[in-house]
């Protein structure tokens, strides 16, 4: 679980046990701003921080993607036109107090409206593929039965549009929006939802598989599953360890299910799913902590993954609640999707440590998978509180090519919250997050350098939007929005990765 994201809020489970962890057990994506304080970092003794390579300009390979990333949620706005249905999230964040400052999704960067100036800052940047989602309740609108015409419309245009402007659409079909009525159904807890989500993957290729190869099934399969049912920071709110459990099992069985619904419709579609990963290092160099990192990996990096690709849940897991997670037989079978593609969103590193006694006896949660896990504390931190540590997307790069026999490997999402707005004279100076990719690019590079086989790099995001949990007050975007007036401005950041892209290079001039 992890304790925070965003938000520093205690687990009513682990409350008291890990205070100062700020990444939780199954996902290790964000940390907050008053979070970032941790066991051991002092005495951390992970892999060492290499220098890479930051004097040369480097190349990446040839046909490499140039991206950005959105979410439906994130930035559409317009919740009910035309004949969209209520999500999870518009649920979530119409209920006061669940989202800083009030904020909601309801208008967002209105990109439902504003898509072709969206297109047109992409292609300002030289980008040539975007990964951006799909709101299931805009084809679905109660996640069942006949597409919403309006809905599919509006994806196909977008698609043309990008396609015209030479710019790979990657479509993400769940990015976290669930359609309110399943939720009212049981959710992501109940097995029904697996099938649900195949027949929409069924109707998603249908409509736009002839123009869009590239298709990811899930964003982020931990954090949506653990904020959402454990912790309840995110949409639905739930706060039930045997909800989460039974949601992990139903989202292995839907990716398994959405895989085979993608390829009976599109057999040569491109399909993977962008997992939220983490590079693990033991806090210290104790055999127990030791243990704990590898229990870190498997919960956060492989929960989603090993049952994708190899029909098992992560070995490093002592001991796995089947009946808790209603797991049946034939189910590991089910489970297995041999992804094309393994998409990686990094932001930070995780450092693990093992619970004591009787922090596992007080707390069903460190009994079942005894680890703790919380931020580095060495590098400089983002205005939301993320280590920036760019060695950890080498890490895990080089570790999923290892153990996973060099799979073609999507960044699909890296990125900062910098809050940096204009100057007197409208200028956007956010040199921090030029920094930022300028060394995460070059640490992937490195690992591109011994070997794997990385295809695209998306910064996380085209244009600021809204956080989930944290509304609009953390901007991650390559270009500055208004949310007044919905102007959009690149930022300087934009601008340089526009010519990292043009030159598909990165070096200290660049
Ligand atoms: C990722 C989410 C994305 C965004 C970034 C900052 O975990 O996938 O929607 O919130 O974090």
């Amino acid at each position: 679980m992890r304790l925070t994201r965003r938000k520093f809020a205690h687990s009513a489970l682990l409350a008291g046990v890990t205070a100062a962890l700020p990444a939780g057990l199954f996902s290790a994506c964000s940390v907050s701003s008053n979070a970032a304080r941790t066991a051991g970092s002092a005495a951390h003794v992970g892999p060492r921080a290499r220098p890479f390579d930051t004097t040369s300009e480097i190349a990446f390979p040839r046909n490499f993607f140039w991206g950005t990333a959105t979410a439906a949620y994130q930035i559409e706005g317009d919740w009910k036109e035309d004949g969209k249905g209520e999500s999870i999230w518009d649920r979530f964040s119409h209920n006061p107090g669940r989202i800083k400052n009030g904020d909601t999704g309801d208008l967002a960067c209105d990109s439902y409206h504003r898509w072709r100036e969206d297109i047109a800052l992409m292609r300002a940047m030289n980008l040539n593929s975007y990964r951006f989602s799909i709101s299931w309740p805009r084809i679905q609108p109660a996640g069942s039965g006949a597409a919403n015409p309006k809905g599919i419309d509006y994806y196909s245009r977008l698609v043309d549009a990008l396609l015209e402007a030479r710019i790979r659409p990657f479509v993400t079909l769940y990015h976290w929006d669930l359609p309110q009525a399943l939720e009212d159904a049981g959710g992501w807890p109940n097995r029904d939802t697996a099938s649900r989500f195949a027949n929409y993957v069924e109707v998603m290729a249908r409509a736009l598989g002839d123009r869009v190869s590239d298709w990811i099934l899930f964003n982020e399969p931990s954090a949506f599953i653990d904020l959402g049912y454990l912790e309840g920071t995110h949409a639905p709110g739930r706060n039930s360890l045997f909800d989460f459990l039974r949601a992990s099992h139903t989202v292995n069985l839907a990716q398994g299910a959405g895989f085979r619904a993608l390829k009976a419709t599109r057999p040569s579609a491109r399909v993977g799913t962008a997992f939220s990963m983490s590079a693990c290092e033991p806090a210290t160099d104790s055999e127990q902590d030791r243990l704990a990192a590898e229990r870190c990996h498997a919960m956060a990096n492989l929960w989603f993954l090993e049952p994708a690709l190899k029909g098992r849940y992560p070995e490093a897991l002592a001991f796995l609640p089947e009946t808790a997670m209603r797991i049946k037989s034939g189910d590991l079978d089910k489970m297995r999707a041999p992804l094309d593609f393994i998409g990686i969103n990094l932001y930070y590193r995780t450092l693990a440590s093992a619970p004591g006694a009787m922090e596992r006896l007080s707390h069903a949660q460190q009994w079942l998978f005894p680890v703790k896990m919380g931020s580095g504390q060495q590098g400089p931190k983002t205005d939301n509180g993320w280590e920036v540590w760019p060695q950890a997307l080498y890490d895990v790069v080089m570790r999923i090519s290892r153990d996973f026999n060099r799979p073609q490997i999507e960044i699909t999402e890296s990125g900062c919250a910098y809050n940096d707005g204009p100057d007197a004279g409208g200028m956007i100076r956010d040199t921090r997050r030029i920094q930022y990719h300028r060394q995460y690019l070059q640490a992937l590079a490195q690992s591109i350098a011994e070997g794997a086989d990385v295809r695209g790099y998306h910064a996380w995001a085209l244009l600021d939007n809204f956080e989930w949990a944290e509304g609009f007050s953390q901007r991650f975007g390559l270009a500055y929005v208004d949310f007044k007036t919905q102007q959009r401005t690149i930022k300087e950041s934009g601008r340089w990765y526009a010519k990292v892209a043009a030159e598909n290079r990165v070096g200290p001039n660049l």
